[in-house]
């Protein structure tokens, strides 16, 4: 029966075909570690995220004077409706934990370098997306939070010259953030931008399986194939083996999910901030008003550079730079290696300084600008957390500034010709 039903579906449709193709004659390569499960959660919090937001959305109201009742509504009445929502807020948090940990693995491993720089610009088009499906789905609760954090970041297009006025107004449809402004953010969240994110990364997986995945020794598989077969040699199939070894990350990573929704769903109000359990209010300002977390390091960057002829511009030009400067990342890297494992101490170092200073202002991205003001004087009366967001700023841009000098000249190990483990 299910083999003619199969038979029946492949002549009309090349299902056994790209189950082949993808899955059990997918060779990917025997060594892969840790860091390649979080390419297939990535994937599993996407699908979290979607089947979540169709169920919160059946209650939700995208009305400025109804939408905070709403939430409220589907915490304590809509069955379920906690668990619905707290899924929804914790996965958005779990999802840049995934794919923060994702993008550095390809720090690691060079796994954006030639062949892949495509499947990296993909990857990286799939973040701006994200950060962007975040910031509209932020505003959806209408909390204090939402409100001035939409408030501020669309008033950072105000501050671009000539256009940023207008382009404010634009945007939010009026101006001050407003019901028009909560429409159109909720269309984009709940349609337009998963939308994009749909097809990116399905870009991004056929891009993946054209070129082949990388691995922890970062040579390519496909230069040792067995000469019969025509198979790589260190290569294994997709199915069953990885998504064997995927089900196992699932595993844990669900373990953790679930322990943050059912036991931490605010984390301490770096998941969902305390502020936004208050209702919008255009009239006050909350005293301290932050993104969340994982804006954290570029508002952070933004908060550093000082303003210009009372414009804020050049702060808003250097946090657009820090994300777009990985887009070059592939042409940035000249080291003849692309693992970790067998590139010099030089580059280590920059490594380690890069995520010392993005982790740094990620935390005081968080933090009010005085935070460190009880520590004493040093630093003579300057602001020391801003000298210290200045200081990991100028590291930030000169570890990709300086790479193709630095990557270039340093001695390397010679890399194995077969996957080492
Ligand atoms: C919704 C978000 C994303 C999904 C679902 C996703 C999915 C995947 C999957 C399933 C893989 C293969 C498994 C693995 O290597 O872990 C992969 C590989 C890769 N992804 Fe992503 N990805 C996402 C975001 C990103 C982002 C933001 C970047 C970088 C800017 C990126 C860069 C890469 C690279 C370079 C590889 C190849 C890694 C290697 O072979 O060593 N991805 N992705």
């Amino acid at each position: 029966m299910m083999n003619s039903l199969v038979r029946w579906v492949d002549e009309r449709f090349p299902l056994t075909k790209m189950l082949r193709e993808h899955l059990t004659e997918y060779y990917a390569p025997k060594n892969f570690n840790f860091w390649y499960f979080f390419g297939a959660l990535a994937l599993v919090v996407l699908v979290i995220q979607i089947l979540s937001g169709i169920f919160l959305t059946m209650h939700y109201k995208p009305d400025a004077a109804k939408a905070f009742a709403s939430v409220e509504y589907i915490m304590r009445d809509v069955p379920l409706g906690w668990l619905i929502r707290y899924i929804h807020s914790t996965g958005a948090s779990m999802f840049f934990v995934v794919v923060y940990l994702h993008m550095f693995r390809a720090l690691l491993y060079g796994s954006y370098r030639k062949p892949r720089e495509l499947l990296w610009i993909f990857g990286m088009i799939i973040y701006l997306c994200l950060m962007a499906e975040a910031f509209f789905g932020y505003l959806l609760p209408w909390g204090q939070m939402s409100y001035w954090g939409a408030q501020v970041i669309v008033n950072l297009f105000g501050a671009i010259p000539f256009i940023g006025p207008d382009l404010a107004v634009w945007i939010r449809g009026d101006y001050v953030v407003a019901d028009a402004t909560l429409n159109r953010f909720f269309a984009f969240h709940v349609i337009a931008v998963p939308l994009a994110l749909l097809g990116l990364v399905v870009a991004h997986i056929i891009s993946l399986h054209e070129v082949g995945s990388n691995n922890p020794d970062g040579i390519e598989i496909k230069k040792n194939k067995d000469p019969k077969t025509g198979k790589p040699l260190d290569g294994i199939p997709f199915h069953p083996f990885y998504t064997v070894k995927d089900i196992f990350g699932l595993s844990v990573f669900l373990i953790v999910f679930a322990a943050i929704v059912f036991f931490a769903p605010e984390m301490g109000g770096y998941f969902l901030e305390h502020n936004n359990f208050i209702p919008a209010d255009p009239l006050k300002t909350p005293a301290h008003i932050a993104p969340v977390w994982y804006f954290t390091p570029f508002y952070s960057i933004l908060r550093a550079v000082p303003p210009m002829f009372g414009s804020q511009f050049p702060g808003v030009l250097a946090m657009g730079a820090a994300v777009a400067i990985l887009f070059a990342l592939p042409w940035l890297d000249k080291s003849p290696v692309r693992s970790i494992r067998y590139r010099g101490g030089v580059y280590k170092v920059w490594l380690a300084l890069f995520v010392i200073s993005f982790l740094l202002l990620g935390y005081l991205g968080v933090e009010p600008t005085n935070v460190w003001g009880q520590f004493g004087a040093w630093l003579d009366g300057a602001d020391r957390a801003t000298v210290v967001a200045r200081i990991c700023t100028v590291i930030y841009f000169l570890f990709f500034i300086l790479m193709p000098f630095y990557t270039k000249r340093e001695k390397t190990k010679p890399e194995p010709t077969r996957v080492t483990s």
